[in-house]
């Protein structure tokens, strides 16, 4: 490994940032990278999830979660809540279980406690109400830990229902109706939100097509909520009226947005493209992008809202809701100023954070 460049591109990803600070910390029993991020309180104190994943190195650890962080910022900003943006990346060899993973979420929860209240913390991929229950023995600065412990347990199906509303919201912009009968969507990535996305797609009616690189997940998933699996190499190039991504970000780029042949792409994976740039490239190819941010916050929406904010169903129904009605507005502001859906809804946020006291 060429050590200089390594060093000058960490140098590089911090130095470019334009966040508050990174809490760093190697765990040596495990060989595991802990990276907190904490991108913005300008709206109140970060939250954001904690990923826990093996990377092809702790480089690429770090880059997802400043970018998660930044990403947090503006969803919360765009969702209207009381929170900063913030993101935990655990990176670890392998998956961790049992008394190995209790122990390395204990080594991660001194680290949350060690910050004092300014990082709050949920669940992001791979991470469960179960072990923000572990972390909450450590530091009580979390939201979602598991119902029968007494929290509001996991985000995924709450995404899942404001990626609804998103679609919706899109499908009446492009074709006057937000009616989901005859129109086919295809879900790529079926965890923990595309999984439920999916059954709710066709509970309403739609065509649905599931893709995942674990192929037999998605035949799984497929048999059971009524879709048709796709090999996860002809997911881009599959004919549809929806893209929805709902796995690992940066999918969407200068190689891939020439081969879709969908109408719209929305979906509820983070940092869905690979730079601002792809949401003008998705534009000039006539495809309506709902952004990332604003189309999954109903996750973040639902636990904050809930144990934070003591939101009840209905409150919570309609922020949900809210998700929809801001991508309309950012749909028609990004007409009316020619530029890009991901420009409009950068800019909404950037004002959001401007306006706070
Ligand atoms: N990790 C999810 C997201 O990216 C949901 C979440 C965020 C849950 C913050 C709780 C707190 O939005």
């Amino acid at each position: 490994m060429d050590l200089p460049g390594v060093h000058e591109e960490l140098e590089h990803a911090i130095a470019t940032w334009e966040g508050e600070q990174v809490l760093t910390r190697f765990d040596e029993a495990s060989g595991s990278w802990i990276f907190i991020c904490i991108h913005s309180r300008r709206l109140g104190p970060a939250a954001g999830g904690t990923r826990m994943k093996v990377y092809g190195s702790p480089l690429e650890a770090l880059r997802d979660g400043l970018r998660l962080a930044a990403g947090m910022t503006s969803k919360f900003a765009v969702a209207g809540l009381p929170f900063g943006g913030g993101k935990a990346v655990l990176a670890v060899p392998s998956l961790p279980h049992g008394d190995e993973r209790a122990r390395l979420l204990g080594v991660y929860a001194e680290a949350i406690e060690s910050l004092g209240g300014t990082f709050w913390t949920g669940c992001d991929m791979n991470t469960t109400p179960a072990d923000l229950d572990v972390i909450a023995e450590t530091s009580g600065y979390v939201f979602g830990r598991s119902v029968e412990s007494g929290g509001s347990g996991e985000p995924g199906p709450h995404t899942a229902r404001g990626v609804l509303y998103g679609i919706r919201a899109a499908l009446a912009h492009v074709f006057g109706s937000p009616e989901l009968s005859g129109r086919t969507v295809l879900v790529q990535g079926v965890g923990s939100v595309g999984s439920r996305l999916a059954g709710l797609l066709a509970e309403a009616g739609a065509r649905v097509l599931v893709t995942d690189l674990r192929t037999e997940h998605a035949a799984e998933l497929a048999a059971r909520v009524g879709a048709e699996s796709v090999a996860p190499e002809h997911a881009l190039e599959t004919p549809c009226d929806v893209y929805a991504p709902c796995a690992t970000g940066g999918t969407l780029s200068e190689e891939t947005i020439p081969v879709l042949r969908c109408r719209i792409v929305a979906g509820s994976a983070n940092n869905q493209l690979a730079t601002l740039e792809d949401a003008d490239r998705l534009r000039e190819h006539g495809i309506l992008y709902a952004p990332d941010f604003v189309t999954n916050a109903g996750g973040a929406l639902y636990n904050a809202g809930s144990e934070a904010l003591g939101w009840d169903e209905e409150r919570i129904e309609h922020a949900l809701r809210g998700i929809g009605d801001t991508l309309a507005e950012i749909f028609v502001r990004s007409e009316a100023d020619g530029v890009s859906t991901g420009r409009a809804a950068e800019a909404l946020a950037l004002r959001r954070l401007a306006a706070a006291p």
